[in-house]
């Protein structure tokens, strides 16, 4: 990617989310394989990936979870969602979840983007709270401290990665 391409991050409709599907799984799967910790052991395979995000597309298309992705030169390198449909007593707040970019387009600030978008987004949606959980001391860590978000702390061994070696977890914190 040269410095002059436009990096494009919107939300996808219902009809648009359909139409990337493929593109969706494809870097989730990218990310997996590249050993990201997102809930998903290895061996993880294009149709799981399929299968994953088949289960998100469903749950925007009840407006259950919004699904945002970025784009360069039209095509989908990465996606992020912000899930809205918390119990009955949590109507403020929302949950961002797979901030994924695919690994040829990583350190260009497209996650950055993501998520500012992602939080102007649950906003919009009237939330004035949000959660996320990332690998502590982890890229998408160290995004987030950037954003302003607060840390609340550490989980010893909260998850795996793929290949089944524990990872810690940090849990964060942002008003809107
Ligand atoms: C975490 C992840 C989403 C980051 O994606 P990314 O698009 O590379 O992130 P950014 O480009 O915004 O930031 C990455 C680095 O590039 C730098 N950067 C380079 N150019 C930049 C620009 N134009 N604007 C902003 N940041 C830029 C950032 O400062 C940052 O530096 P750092 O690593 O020293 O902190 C990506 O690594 C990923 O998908 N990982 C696997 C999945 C995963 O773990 N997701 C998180 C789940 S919680």
């Amino acid at each position: 990617m040269s410095a002059t391409e436009q990096i494009e991050v919107r939300r996808l409709g219902v009809t648009d989310v359909r139409e990337q599907l493929d593109a969706l799984a494809a870097v989730l799967h990218d990310c997996v394989a590249g050993g990201a910790s997102v809930s998903y052991m290895a061996p993880f395979s294009p149709e799981e990936a399929r299968s994953a995000f088949a289960g998100f597309v469903a749950e925007a298309e009840e407006g259950r979870r919004l699904i945002l992705a970025a784009f360069v030169e039209g095509d989908l390198v990465g996606t992020v969602q912000v899930i809205l449909a918390l119990p009955p007593n949590q109507p403020h707040r929302a949950e961002i979840a797979k901030l994924l970019v695919h690994r040829q387009a990583r350190g260009r600030g497209i996650a950055q983007q993501l998520m500012k978008r992602a939080e102007a987004e649950a906003r919009a949606e009237g939330k004035t709270l949000l959660v996320l959980d990332a690998v502590t001391g982890g890229d998408a860590a160290r995004l987030y401290a950037r954003l302003g978000w607060t840390t609340v702390g550490v989980i010893p061994g909260y998850a795996l990665y793929p290949d089944g070696q524990p990872c810690d977890t940090t849990y964060f914190w942002k008003a809107l």
